[in-house]
């Protein structure tokens, strides 16, 4: 068995550069807090007791996670060190405590566990990364024989010491009790006044523990967010990996950069998706679906070969095989179309339930309705659901012909085969195949002159 993991994540830091009102650690990638990643992070590698140090604006943090954790209050920032001694007193002496930060959001979890497998041996493991330019990261310094022996923040380094490209990413694991024993002997007597968490490495090398580097798989995903630019530079690096897995699974997308995928996109192959389309919550594309340009998909179900056009908003609906929507609907949620369905432009559908073959195909608002199959909803058919108090169900049967510009005030049943002549507003039941005629009679006026132009109008 090996020992049980617990995670610390860091995120008392102030953020300053991110100039917000919001915590820094709450900011948004791909949908999701920076926080939220992280600690999705530590839940995957099956963490008994995940630690998260709060400081500024630490209620806010805290009200806006849903996730299980410890909150520890730091209350003042003296250190990442420092920000590690407070939660001594959880610690249990038998786990390894992996420390991962809260404006880290992209590392992988294949990256964690190399560093926790590392730490089980009893050693002090640490994720390192080679970067092209290292800016003002901590430098890891090697002896001769490629060991470890300590880390040198940018501030407190030598002018050789800041050539060195291989930087501290701050992930670390320890054994629990060696932890301990390490934070206990930390000073601020450093450059920045501070309790700096990586003298924990020169303190357990001279105490012949061995210190084990661990390459991120790939740099990228130990960079920090210190500000907005960065925070966007993460963002497209996430969507890239996200669409690349997306296009080995037979997925074909117009444009790579020109997607954004905030949530879970489950595609089978012979998917095809245009530019600009936004995925937000959970999408299921089947085999075949495709998804035009300019659409935005929420929480839905699209099936084999069903087609969404253009300029479309899908938000908890389902469409079966073949169906069609757009250019130019938008689907709200509680929104099925049954197989072959087709809702054209500028359709508005709500808690609506379309049959097979069935068709609105524009102008149309469809809320709180049943449609049965193979019925044709004409341009400009509105149900009238609400009565300013309640709303009313519209049941229609199969095989429905309803014409253009009809009003359907509910609650309302039209029966199988039933026809609503154009121009309607139909406020009684039609029973099966009848029709409803709910309109004015015309008159035509026989020899009616037109108005002349008055001498004197202007
Ligand atoms: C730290 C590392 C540096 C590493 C870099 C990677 C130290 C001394 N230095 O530097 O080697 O290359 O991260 O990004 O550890 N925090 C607290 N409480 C504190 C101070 C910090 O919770 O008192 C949190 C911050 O919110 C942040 C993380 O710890 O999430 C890192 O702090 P930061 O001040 O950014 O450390 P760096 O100076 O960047
Ligand atoms: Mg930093």
């Amino acid at each position: 068995m090996p020992p049980p993991l617990e995670v610390v994540v860091l995120a008392a830091g102030k953020g300053t550069r991110m100039k917000s009102q919001r915590p820094k650690v709450l900011h948004e990638l791909a949908g999701k807090a920076m926080l939220h990643h992280v600690l999705d992070k530590a839940t995957a590698l099956g963490a008994v007791n995940t630690h998260v140090v709060v400081g500024h604006q630490a209620d806010t943090v805290r009200e806006q996670t849903p996730h299980r954790a410890n909150w520890v209050l730091q209350t003042e920032q003296l250190g990442t060190g420092h920000a590690l001694q407070q939660v001594v007193p959880h610690l249990r002496d038998d786990s390894i405590v992996l420390t991962l930060y809260g404006d880290v959001p992209l590392v992988s979890e294949d990256t964690l566990s190399r560093c926790v497998a590392a730490a089980q041996s009893g050693r002090v493991a640490l994720v390192t990364a080679d970067f092209a330019d290292p800016a003002a990261l901590g430098r890891i310094i090697r002896n001769k024989d490629g060991q470890i022996t300590a880390i040198v923040e940018y501030k407190d380094a030598s002018k050789t010491q800041r050539a060195i490209t291989e930087i501290n990413s701050g992930i670390l694991a320890v054994p629990g009790a060696l932890l301990k024993t390490l934070l206990a002997r930390l000073t601020n007597d450093n450059a920045q006044g501070e309790y700096y968490l990586t003298d924990v490495v020169e303190l357990a090398v001279a105490d012949g523990v061995a210190v084990d580097g661990v390459i991120a798989a790939k740099p990228e995903e130990v960079t920090g967010v210190n500000d907005r630019v960065q925070l966007a530079e993460l963002e497209r690096i996430f969507q890239r990996d996200q669409v690349e897995a997306l296009q080995r699974a037979g997925v074909t997308i117009a444009d790579p950069g020109r997607v954004d995928i905030r949530g879970s996109l489950t595609a089978a192959s012979d998917v095809f998706i245009d530019v600009n389309v936004v995925f937000e919550g959970d999408v299921v594309l089947e085999a075949g679906a495709r998804v035009g340009p300019h659409c935005f998909i929420r929480n839905a179900h699209i099936g084999a070969n069903a087609t969404v056009e253009s300029h479309t908003s899908v938000d908890g609906a389902v469409l079966q095989s073949e169906a069609l929507a757009g250019p130019f609907a938008r689907l709200r949620p509680g929104t099925e179309l049954g197989p072959g369905v087709k809702i054209g432009n500028f359709v508005e559908t709500k808690k609506a339930v379309l049959g097979a073959g069935s068709k609105a195909s524009h102008l149309t608002y469809l809320g709180d309705v049943t449609v049965g199959k193979n019925c044709n909803i004409g341009a400009g058919t509105v149900t009238c659901n609400y009565d300013g108090i309640n709303k009313h169900r519209t049941e229609i049967g199969d095989d429905v012909f309803v014409g253009t510009n009809s009003t359907l005030v509910a609650p309302l049943s039209l029966g199988n085969g039933s026809f609503v002549a154009a121009g309607s507003t139909i406020t009684l039941n039609l029973n099966d195949s009848d029709l409803g005629v709910g309109r004015g009679k015309q008159r035509n006026i026989k020899g009616w002159t037109r108005p002349d132009k008055r001498s004197d109008a202007k």
